[in-house]
């Protein structure tokens, strides 16, 4: 029999993923001494993946109770739908109590961007997204691949490490009407750069004027300033009053990333448009994968649906920020020792959460990886929760001995 000629020999081959195929370079690294700094993941002090005790403690429980499997709804587990609104919005808020909030379990935060991204690009097509300068490098992607046309606003200030708020904010005033804007709630990904609660302040009447669609991006609840306290801008926008769209992940502040446990809310007018909304949502899901996965949604569910449970998980939360936070000073200490002040890293203590944006060129991170073992994103980005007390001042001296060389 002869072959047929190859039906896939114009598709061509996939670049790779500029983080997850990282991910893949440093698993196949044999050197010993390599070093992660470029995923989001955490990392407890030894190197290892934590598995959270409240989350072993609801997966235990729950083996006790072992049952059926039956399809979850489209929109996915309702208590763990009910801890959603909880840990984002707040118990009391009146947004949750008033019923006019559509939230959906999804697949991890990527899941709810892109479950998003479909419906706004099928009830609002004339709209267009705006993301910040840098995001996550896979925002544009997301939105990109729903239909939906993107553009950057200023943001990261290279100059200070800090943030370009005036320009920010007078790009978005020029914006067109129900154009969406991703914002990040706190921790943003790729820099570390955060509104303080007095710009988000200044921020939410503009949204308000110009009836801008926010779609907040929540990856990192727990791990800047506290649970609460990095909600802050998602309640203060439903405060104001704000119809806008919410994506949360459990990836990262429960140690459960391949879990994929999410959350998409969309606040509404009233109860409802919120009906109407998840109603459409569902219809969306419906399209793509049909119903969410049982197990992670569970064990989340049970972790926030139990006192002592919820009680045990916010203080392994608070044991996590509280090592991102030594790590930052260890690093900063020892970069600012090797230049003896003739350099600012003061970046690294004022900016937020897992990530930091050192300013390392593409070479530099190259040079880091090749010379060093060491792994950032080419971007510069540098995952603070990779390192530790064994590989801080190792990475210190590379990243010195890169910059010096440059
Ligand atoms: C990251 O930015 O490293 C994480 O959000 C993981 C990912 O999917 O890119």
């Amino acid at each position: 029999m002869t072959a047929t000629p190859a039906l896939f020999a114009h598709i061509p081959p996939y670049a790779g993923d500029p983080i997850l195929g990282l991910m893949d370079a440093y698993q196949a690294d044999p050197r010993a001494n390599k070093v992660s700094l470029s995923i989001g993941l955490y990392f407890d002090d030894a190197g290892r993946l934590p598995v959270l005790d409240a989350v072993r403690q609801a997966e235990e429980a729950l083996l006790r109770e072992i049952g059926p499997r039956p399809y979850l709804p489209m929109h996915g587990l309702p208590d763990f739908r009910a801890g959603v609104q909880r840990m984002v919005f707040g118990a009391d808020h009146a947004a949750v109590t008033a019923g006019r909030i559509a939230t959906m379990q999804t697949l991890g935060g990527s899941g709810a961007l892109r479950v998003g991204a479909d419906f706004l690009h099928r009830y609002f097509p004339a709209s267009e997204v705006w993301v910040s300068d840098p995001t996550w490098d896979n925002h544009r992607v997301l939105f990109e691949a729903a239909g939906l046309k993107v553009h950057t606003y200023p943001y990261y200030d290279a100059a200070t490490g800090g943030l370009r708020f005036d320009a920010m904010l007078e790009c978005l005033q020029g914006l067109p009407r129900q154009s969406v804007v991703l914002l990040h709630a706190s921790c943003h990904n790729p820099t570390g750069v955060d509104l303080s609660p007095a710009q988000w302040d200044a921020l939410i009447p503009v949204l308000r004027e110009r009836e801008l669609i926010a779609f907040v991006d929540m990856a990192y609840q727990g791990f800047g300033d506290g649970l609460e306290e990095d909600a802050f801008a998602v309640r203060a926008l439903a405060d104001a009053g704000l119809q806008f769209f919410v994506a949360n992940s459990f990836s990262k502040n429960f140690s459960f990333y391949g879990e994929r446990c999410g959350g998409l809310s969309v606040v509404c007018h009233d109860r409802k448009d919120a009906d109407t909304v998840l109603g459409q949502l569902q219809a969306g899901v419906r399209r793509i994968y049909s119903t969410p996965p049982t197990h992670g949604a569970r064990v989340v569910a049970k972790v926030l649906g139990d006192t002592q449970l919820l009680a045990g998980w916010t203080q392994e939360t608070a044991v996590m920020r509280k090592r991102i936070r030594a790590m930052r000073e260890q690093l900063h200490a020892a970069l600012h020792e090797t230049f003896r002040g003739e350099r600012d890293f003061g970046y690294l203590l004022s900016q937020r959460g897992m990530f930091s944006y050192t300013g390392l060129s593409e070479s530099q991170v190259d040079r880091l990886r090749e010379q060093h073992a060491v792994y950032l994103v080419r971007s510069g980005r540098l995952c603070i929760s990779g390192l530790n007390s064994g590989n801080v001042q190792a990475v210190a001296e590379a990243m010195a001995e890169v910059i010096k060389s440059a």
